[in-house]
């Protein structure tokens, strides 16, 4: 039974057993159902407008208004995805179907409709979305790669004109910060921007977020002041490109475009949309189809080298088909069994790549696992699902008892790896697993925790996930909630969460890396407490932690 109206409430009230307490509701103002713009509505459709309008502050919501244009963003999705399941009592295996549903129709009378089929059990689990033909989506064809014979070749040794996308985001921004140390060229930063000033903002903005003021062409400060003369003057390096790599031509003008394919000696490609929920065509255009376009723009006059961040988790599909060992040379293969829509992508744009080496490109491919803070800040990004859970096992004093390996790689010495692999002959054709000596599993870090003050058990990982499936109804913004469904949706036995755990992920080499950064000074340090402690003093001191509450680091913390 659906009911006849909605009361929106910031929290369930529960009972000590953790189980809702309707008791102790009372009566609040009940509002009038069924009017609004639009007319007339089911009550499914009179709850997602108390909710809509309620989350996208808006006074008013009509049933064919779009949750994204109304100012929704993927976070808020989430959140609103997460309050649908609490508030129409929708199993947590729903949320990924129900996210496409979104993702395909975002108007209210749509996932009105999409809430009610889940209701029903009439939902797909895979919301009818259809296979991905994955071979044929890593076809380069028709992008050809041409070095004409009068264009002289591109300098990547000692480049002038740098190509990088991402520069806004976390790995971007370091890489950023490393090539203006390390070059002296002029490094254009497509970003996504009304205009050059805005991408400029935006570049600095990022480069403030992560600490990182003291690069040559930024400010000390990180912030607008410096960068604002970036792109303003002869002398500056950091130039603003505003562009869309979801976009034909990167969203550049034909003219843009072509004269960036003269003139750049090298390109980094580092941009991507980063989610784990959304599917694979959601993420296809900048994930994908930005990748080719990347390397039409390399290929079209002079065979620019391209060096491209994947992820180690394309490797997850070998690990659930039982391959045990993966170096860096090792095929890929089993992308049907990667089941998360951004992996999916990764691994395509990495299969493209490929073929553009066949046919004459010269490209790299840096595969790190999870990216830390720098070594001399911590400073990590905490859209990041390992931050999300930190979060979850400090605020609730639980952690699953897995082994889950905890590859962690500083942003800083990845970015300082992929700049001095991309110097050296012979890194075309190759890729290289950025990651540490060796690696704890989350165990270590739940001590570093403790540690540092908070108190928690680690607890099996069923009882686990039913908790954080408990607390994510109780409060759905948490940034744990989100990720909920890699715990949740199962296939031959294992949820997306279990693929990369110790005894499932291939274990991988890393000997194309320790070879190219041979006697370059730069090492991936181990994952000790120095390290550890240096992210988690971070996430504390931002207050993305909640310190415990005497305040102080326990004896022996960093
Ligand atoms: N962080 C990790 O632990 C990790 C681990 C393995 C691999 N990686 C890989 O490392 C790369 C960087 O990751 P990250 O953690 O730095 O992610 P991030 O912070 O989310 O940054 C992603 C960057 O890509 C840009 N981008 C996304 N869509 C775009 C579009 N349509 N047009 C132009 N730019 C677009 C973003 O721009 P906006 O600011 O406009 O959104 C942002 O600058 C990614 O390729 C990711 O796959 C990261």
């Amino acid at each position: 039974m659906i009911p006849a109206a909605f009361v929106p409430l910031d929290q369930m009230p529960l009972t000590p057993e953790g189980e809702p307490a309707r008791g102790t509701l009372g009566h609040p103002p009940v509002p009038a159902p069924g009017a609004g713009p639009g007319g007339q509505r089911t009550p499914t459709q009179a709850g997602m407008t108390y909710l809509w309008s309620r989350l996208l502050k808006k006074d008013q919501v009509g049933l064919d208004d779009d949750f994204f244009a109304l100012g929704g963003n993927s976070l808020l999705a989430a959140e609103m995805l997460a309050r649908t399941r609490v508030m129409f009592g929708i199993g947590a295996d729903y949320v990924r179907p129900l996210t496409r549903c979104l993702l395909r129709d975002p108007t209210l009378r749509g996932f009105a409709q999409a809430t009610q089929d889940a209701r029903a059990g009439r939902l797909a689990a895979d919301g009818d979305q259809g296979r991905v033909d994955f071979a044929r989506e890593a076809d380069l064809a028709p992008v050809r790669v041409r070095a004409h014979p009068r264009c002289p070749r591109p300098d990547w040794r000692r480049p002038l004109e740098i190509l990088l996308t991402g520069a806004t985001g976390f790995l971007g921004a370091h890489l950023l910060s490393e090539l203006l140390a390390s070059t002296s060229a002029r490094v254009w930063c497509l970003v996504r921007a009304r205009d050059a000033a805005h991408a400029r903002q935006r570049i600095a903005d990022a480069a403030a977020r992560y600490d990182l003021g003291g690069g040559a062409g930024l400010a000390a400060d990180g912030g607008a002041a410096g960068l604002a003369a970036c792109g303003g003057g002869p002398g500056d390096r950091v130039v603003p490109l505003p562009g869309d790599l979801a976009a034909p031509r990167l969203g550049l003008s034909p003219g843009e475009f072509r004269e960036l394919a003269r003139s750049t000696d090298i390109i980094y490609h580092a941009g991507a949309i980063v989610n784990f929920i959304y599917p694979y065509e959601e993420l296809r255009a900048a994930n994908v189809t930005g990748t080719r376009e990347v390397i039409r723009l390399a290929g079209l006059v002079r065979a620019i080298p391209v060096h491209y961040v994947s992820t180690t988790a394309v490797l997850a599909g070998l690990g659930v088909a039982g391959v045990r060992e993966a170096t860096e040379d090792t095929p890929l293969a089993h992308a049907d069994r990667l089941r998360v829509g951004y992996v999916e992508t990764k691994f395509v744009a990495e299969e493209l790549l490929r073929n553009a080496g066949r046919a004459g490109l010269p490209v790299t491919i840096y595969r790190p696992m999870d990216i830390v803070g720098s070594r001399r800040t911590g400073a990590w990004s905490t859209a990041t699902e390992m931050c999300a859970l930190i979060r979850f096992i400090t605020d609730t004093g639980l952690a699953p008892d897995i082994d889950l390996p905890l590859d962690f790689v500083p942003a800083d010495t990845c970015a300082a790896a992929i700049r001095q692999i991309s110097c050296a002959e012979g890194a075309a054709g190759r890729t290289y697993h950025l990651a540490g000596p060796g690696y704890p599993m989350l165990g270590y870090l739940v001590e570093r925790l403790r540690r540092h003050g908070f108190e928690v058990s680690q607890v099996p990982f069923g009882i686990w996930v039913s908790e954080l499936l408990r607390y994510a109804a109780h409060d759905p913004s948490h940034p744990m909630a989100p990720f909920l469904p890699l715990f949740v949706d199962r296939d031959q036995g294992l949820t997306t969460a279990e693929m990369y755990l110790e005894h499932v992920f291939p274990h991988y080499t890393r000997s194309n890396t320790e070879q190219a950064l041979r006697g370059s000074g730069i090492a991936f340090p181990p994952v000790d407490d120095g390290l550890l402690d240096r992210n988690i003093g971070h996430l504390i001191a931002t207050g993305y932690l909640t310190a415990p509450r005497d305040g102080r680091p326990r004896a022996h913390a960093r």
